[in-house]
């Protein structure tokens, strides 16, 4: 089922790109481990104490296929860290190469300071399991849930699960990126199908 996902109904931090509706369908949390096992450059949101936040983060895993567990490490000084410690909610947006100069400003600045999605022109969504916002103009938004703080204070790390997926099939540009941690990034390139030789994995891709 596909709800209506009006931004102008979010009560998340409000809507402020100007994009009425978007066109988010639903995407099996089957398929999830598919968005992140590449390791794509993405965009953590929470909403704590009235008000939605944004980080950009590299540093995350897939822990399991379904449901979902993806393992993200989140600094103790970066604002969202405490929005996710207390709420333990997330949204984990995956933006395409379009977006990869406000994905990196998003990583160098704080919400302790600035609203971000007002300063970069980000949509807000309401979400439909977490209190975090989707955002309308990522390909693939991830629901997440913390289901495990165990390593929090030894790592930072926190074990999330995926409640629910979004795609937007719309979306013309697709291309993800991938950060190199020195400031530069690849961006997805060609595809090469080996599906035949994944024997074992023939019940899951
Ligand atoms: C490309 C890139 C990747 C980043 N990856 C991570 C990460 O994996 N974990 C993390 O804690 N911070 C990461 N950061 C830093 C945070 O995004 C940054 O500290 C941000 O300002 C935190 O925002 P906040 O204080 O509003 O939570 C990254 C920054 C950039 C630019």
């Amino acid at each position: 089922m596909v709800p209506q996902l009006s931004s102008s109904a979010t009560g998340n931090g409000g809507s402020i790109g100007g994009q009425g509706m978007i066109n988010m369908k639903d995407c099996p949390l089957a398929k999830v481990f598919h968005l992140l096992e590449p390791g794509p450059v993405v965009l953590l949101t929470t909403f704590h104490k009235g008000r939605a936040n944004v980080m950009t983060m590299t540093w995350h895993m897939m822990m399991e296929f379904e449901p979902p567990l993806i393992g993200c490490l989140v600094s103790g000084a970066n604002h969202s860290f405490t929005a996710l410690r207390k709420t333990r909610e997330c949204v984990i947006a995956i933006p395409t190469v379009d977006l990869i100069a406000e994905v990196v400003d998003i990583g160098n600045c704080s919400g302790k300071d600035v609203d971000k999605f007002e300063k970069f022109g980000l949509t807000s969504v309401a979400a439909k399991q977490v209190k975090a916002p989707l955002i309308a103009e990522c390909l693939f938004n991830i629901e997440c849930k913390v289901v495990d703080t165990g390593l929090v204070n030894k790592y930072n790390m926190f074990i999330l699960e995926g409640v629910q997926a979004w795609n937007d099939p719309e979306r013309k540009e697709r291309r993800t990126f991938h950060a190199n941690g020195d400031g530069t990034f690849v961006v997805d390139g060609r595809t090469l199908d080996y599906k035949m030789k994944m024997v074992k994995w023939k019940n899951i891709v």
